[in-house]
């Protein structure tokens, strides 16, 4: 996934991009580039390999490159290495026409072969200079820019949000959009583009999310948007809620760890607004108790983290509503031949609300019939709008590719789900759901009690950040719990890690434990403590180092066998794991740190994968 801005207005474009690029390059971080055009129609290209801070060097901070009108992208590379000439912007041969690209052309080496023959020469390995020199290559017919835009998309496959600038009309640029985000932000004599709100927030709240297959052709004054058709559309305005400060650090060393500790009020937000008079509601849900009672198979999918929030959901929402769940990877499911039809609901999960295998399996399922409900957090995104019923997480920006405040929301609000779902069936008793709900409207003061106390973690972070395996072993709720905990500390330490469900250890993997393997033993789950403290026995007799998570009712038994103990305080076993995946991510946060490692922005990652 790459990060795009672009300006037209009376200001200087290149600081105004460059500061807009500083918010999107948790999107991608290999390279960035811009490109500005003056009014007397000089185009320039100033692009470079690494973090953003190379290329502000560069230009001095913007600087030294004159214009009113630019585009800039921040990339995370899928077709060529990361370096200087893969870097976007890419420019034609003739050095007319500037392209930032977020997405993959899937045509682009048959595209490249027919310009080769027009006597193309091509300095980069990227798909998108295809589309630069395909521009180039309409624009010289009859040097109409729009044209030759419309020309382009119709030739192109694949995923696209693209920012297009032309040196000989210096008052305006041009952008489309097809499976990969782009919104229009409306400023006062100016405009914007950007892939996320982030980049322009600071300029305006105003914005259009533009849909696949449009273009839009802004200058200062104004913005027209044409369907694929090269038809005027009107398009409707949004107002963003959250301000600007939302996106930024708050004085926290890193996004990651001011998003951990924003996780009580982002479940406030986002459950309490849905609790009225006890009772768990959804305004707006297409779907009432008949197809509920309907329903013969919940799917659960997603990808990564959002895939470990179904985890967790499949034993909630099987014990609550009685209805088998299944959870899919999606970048398996659209190709495993799903057993979905008009009686399936497919729960689709997704922070970003752009990851592609996702988006893909969204549309595998829609095909086969099923009704599509999504829990994303950024509103407007391709799933959201995809989605037959959207339920909202209002986490707020989430900037540090490893996700965590998402990742609760995420899992209260399906709880949630199960909750209301299991008040219509008749599954769940009205003391039960009393039960779960006295729990829910404690969670968020339970999570910033422990918040309050984390010396612990970083003292055990210490003792074992200089691991190179580690297990996390659990049952039931904390296998699922383990999942995430264990890619928490992969993608922020790159310390190889796999979470195993405790009692299948025996069953091959427990050869891998020899003297001083760290294992995280997990033991939230109280129905099979005592389980979980037996496979601590067999873990430690095997000379494994254990560090032990466990619920403060719990601490003395474990206390018994193991020395290291991390704590959370006793909840319903439906909210468990919300409590107990704190501490897993905050040793994770340290364990990086002391490891020098790049917390905000992890190596290879990037915020929402956008390519399959
Ligand atoms: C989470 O820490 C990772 N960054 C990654 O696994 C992420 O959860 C996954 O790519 C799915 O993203 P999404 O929720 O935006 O769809």
């Amino acid at each position: 996934m790459c990060g795009i801005v672009g300006y037209v207005g009376s200001d200087q474009a290149a600081p105004i991009l460059l500061d807009g690029l500083a918010r999107l390059e948790y999107r991608g971080y290999d390279s960035a580039g811009i490109a500005v055009v003056s009014e007397n129609k000089e185009l320039q290209v100033k692009k470079s390999k690494g973090r953003l801070q190379v290329l502000s060097d560069i230009i001095n901070g913007g600087k030294s490159v004159e214009g009113v009108l630019g585009i800039g992208h921040t990339r995370w590379a899928t077709h060529g290495e990361p370096n200087d000439v893969n870097a976007h912007p890419h420019l034609s041969q003739d050095g007319k026409i500037a392209v930032v690209h977020n997405g993959i052309i899937e045509n682009y080496v048959e595209l490249r072969d027919f310009l080769k023959a027009k006597g193309y020469v091509f300095q980069s390995e990227t798909d998108t200079e295809v589309v630069t020199q395909l521009l180039s290559f309409y624009y010289a017919e009859d040097s109409d820019i729009f044209n030759a835009v419309f020309k382009v998309l119709r030739r192109i496959e694949g995923a696209y949000a693209l920012g297009i600038i032309c040196a000989d009309c210096p008052d305006r640029f041009l952008a489309a959009r097809k499976d990969a985000p782009l919104l229009v932000g409306f400023g006062e004599g100016e405009n914007f583009i950007a892939s996320d709100v982030t980049a322009i927030i600071k300029h305006t709240r105003e914005v259009a999310y533009m849909e696949d297959g449009e273009v839009a052709v802004i200058s200062a004054e104004g913005v027209s948007f044409y369907n694929i058709m090269e038809q005027p559309i009107e398009k409707e305005h949004s107002t963003i809620d959250w301000d600007v400060s939302a996106a930024e650090k708050g004085g926290y060393a890193h996004f990651m760890l001011k998003e951990i500790m924003e996780q009580p009020e982002a479940i406030r937000k986002t459950a309490f607004s849905r609790i009225r008079d006890n009772k768990v509601f959804f305004e707006d849900l297409s779907i009432g108790a008949e197809y509920i009672k309907s329903i013969s198979k919940i799917y659960i999918v997603a990808c990564g983290s959002s895939y470990h929030v179904g985890m967790v959901g499949k034993y909630n929402l099987e014990r609550m509503l009685r209805k088998p769940v299944e959870v899919c990877l999606a970048s398996e499911f659209r190709y495993c031949d799903p057993l979905v039809d008009d009686k399936s609901l497919v729960i689709v999960i997704s922070q970003s609300g752009e990851t592609l295998d996702t988006m893909a399996a969204l549309r595998e399922a829609k095909n086969l019939g099923a009704h599509i409900l999504s829990i994303v957090n950024v509103v407007g995104s391709s799933i959201a709008r995809e989605s037959d019923d959207v339920i909202y997480t209002w986490a707020g920006p989430e900037i540090a590719v490893a996700t965590t405040k998402a990742y609760s929301t995420q899992l209260v609000l399906l709880n949630m789900l199960g909750m209301y779902f299991g008040d219509i069936l008749g599954t769940l008793s009205k003391e039960e759901y009393d039960a779960i709900m006295g729990e829910l409207l404690l969670l968020p003061t339970k999570m910033e009690k422990m918040l309050e106390d984390i010396e612990d973690i970083k003292h055990f972070a210490s003792d074992y950040f200089n691991h190179s395996s580690v297990f996390f072993i659990g049952r039931n709720l904390d296998y699922a719990m383990g999942l995430e905990g264990s890619l928490k500390l992969k993608e922020i330490s790159y310390i190889h890690s796999e979470a195993y469900a405790s009692g299948e250890l025996k069953h091959g993997t427990i050869s891998l434990i020899e003297k001083g393997t760290l294992v995280i033993a997990l033991g939230t789950y109280a129905p099979l403590f005592d389980k979980a403290m037996s496979n601590v026995v067999e873990v430690q007799a095997r000379g494994a180092d254990v560090l032990a998570l466990t619920t403060e009712s719990n601490v003395s038994e474990m206390r018994k066998t193991v020395e290291n103990v991390m704590t959370v305080p006793e909840s319903h076993t439906i909210f468990q794991p919300s409590l107990g995946v704190v501490p897993l991510q905050l040793f994770a946060y340290y364990v990086a740190l002391l490891r020098g490692c790049d917390i905000d922005k992890p190596r290879n990652l990037a915020k929402s994968v956008t390519v399959e």
